[in-house]
């Protein structure tokens, strides 16, 4: 597996390849092609570059026009720069503010949006950038993917899980008041652009959360990399920067792969789903407050590992690693105490269902995980308890 490194190198990534690295004046560089055919872009990592970020978007896009959707903490630290990199190429930016936190993904202000592309005069040349976390990225993009019958877009993702999930995979949407995720479209950025640095303002609870689904993509799809994980968890979290833009990259790797190989969700693309089931219903219980999605998917990891277990698709011992390595993240492991038809009735209602059934992900081992059609009841047994 590659090994982040300094100096001048520069390889080209052939399929299911290393990415391509570009090292100069003591930044690290990487960029990930996403192979999707015409609807193909990379992901690049660097640090400490939003103006140039912003140069390269204005350069690559082309778009006289732009608007920059962003969440107030990350507007004030982040937009300036960006904004400048865009404004020397020519680019007007209008920038656009959402509140904070998930609730922002609503119809009304996916309406605003609409308002302000339309007074900041968007046309098909023009483009959207969002600047923030998944919310952003989820709301931005789709009101991209819509306006205009959908006008290209660009992710600049501050946080861990928009970084190594939210920014890759084309999905974008919003919730509606019965349910998170509900209307969306598959509308692929152009490009998507990490700066590390942005992470030194994260706070450590989103820090950690983002890690789980950096520890999840170890565990369905590779094992080295857990074992990398294993030995850098701490490090990781203190932002070291090697550690930071080795592990993003192995972990945007893996969910690179599974997307080019599945970009509309068959099988394959469920596995990424590997500790969501309980997460879901956790979540949807907490009505979506005091937990964050990564400890709600933490929680999930270790119940899906430990029935994995139980039903024979994995072997002892599974569980006690992956939440080992989770505790040491500080993520919770155990499910809030709730009774057991609270959590059947929350998974009944799963996106994922097939009648009576549901696609449970399973784990087959650390970095190895499968799908099974299972009724609720092997899913959560009789007699289980939080
Ligand atoms: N599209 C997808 O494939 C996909 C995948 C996973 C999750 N999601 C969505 O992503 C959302 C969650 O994303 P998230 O965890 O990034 O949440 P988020 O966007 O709410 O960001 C988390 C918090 O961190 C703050 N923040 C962001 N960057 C910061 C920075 N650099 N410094 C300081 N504060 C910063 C935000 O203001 C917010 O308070 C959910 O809505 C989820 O549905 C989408
Ligand atoms: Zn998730």
């Amino acid at each position: 597996m590659a090994v982040m490194q300094r100096g001048a190198t520069r390889s080209r990534r052939g399929a299911g390849g290393k990415p391509e690295r570009i090292t100069g004046r003591g930044r690290i560089r990487a960029t990930l092609p996403i192979d999707l055919g015409e609807r193909s872009y990379a992901v690049e990592f660097g640090r400490d570059w939003l103006e140039t970020i912003g140069r390269r978007i204005g350069g690559r896009l082309g778009a006289e026009r732009i608007a920059l959707v962003t969440v107030p903490t990350v507007s004030r630290r982040y937009a300036p720069m960006l904004t400048r990199g865009l404004r020397a190429m020519g680019v007007r930016v209008g920038r656009i503010v959402v509140p904070d936190g998930d609730a922002t993904k609503n119809l009304q202000q996916l309406s605003k949006l609409y308002d302000r592309f339309l007074e900041l005069g968007l046309d098909r040349q023009s483009a959207v950038v969002t600047l923030g976390g998944g919310v952003v990225g989820d709301l931005g993009g789709f009101a991209a993917a819509t306006y205009l019958r959908g006008i290209p877009f660009v992710q600049v993702p501050t946080t861990v899980l928009a970084m190594v999930d939210a920014s890759i995979g084309g999905k974008t949407g919003i919730n509606l008041k019965q349910g998170k995720n509900l209307v969306g479209a598959v509308h692929q950025p152009r490009g998507v652009f990490i700066d590390v640095a942005t992470l030194r303002s994260l706070p450590m609870r989103e820090r950690a959360a983002g890690a789980a689904e950096l520890i999840k993509a170890a565990m369905i799809w590779d094992a080295e990399f857990f074992e990398w994980l294993e030995s850098r968890i701490e490090a990781f979290l203190d932002l070291e920067p090697k550690v930071v833009f080795e592990a993003l990259e192995r972990a945007c790797r893996i969910k690179a792969e599974v997307v080019e190989r599945d970009e509309r969700e068959g099988g394959l693309r469920r596995l990424l789903n590997f500790g969501h089931t309980l997460a879901h219903a956790i979540e949807a219980h907490s009505g979506y407050r005091g937990i964050l999605h990564g400890e709600a998917v933490a929680i999930g990891m270790v119940f899906a590992a430990d029935r994995s277990e139980a039903l024979g698709f994995a072997p002892d011992g599974t569980r006690s690693r992956l939440e080992a390595l989770l505790e040491r993240a500080g993520l919770p492991t155990r499910p809030p105490d709730r009774p057991r038809r609270a959590y059947l009735s929350a998974m009944a209602v799963d996106k994922k269902k097939e009648g009576d059934k549901i696609h449970f992900v399973v784990s087959k081992g650390i970095g190895s995980a499968g799908t099974a059609l299972l009724g609720l009841r092997d899913i959560i047994p009789p007699g289980w308890r939080a």
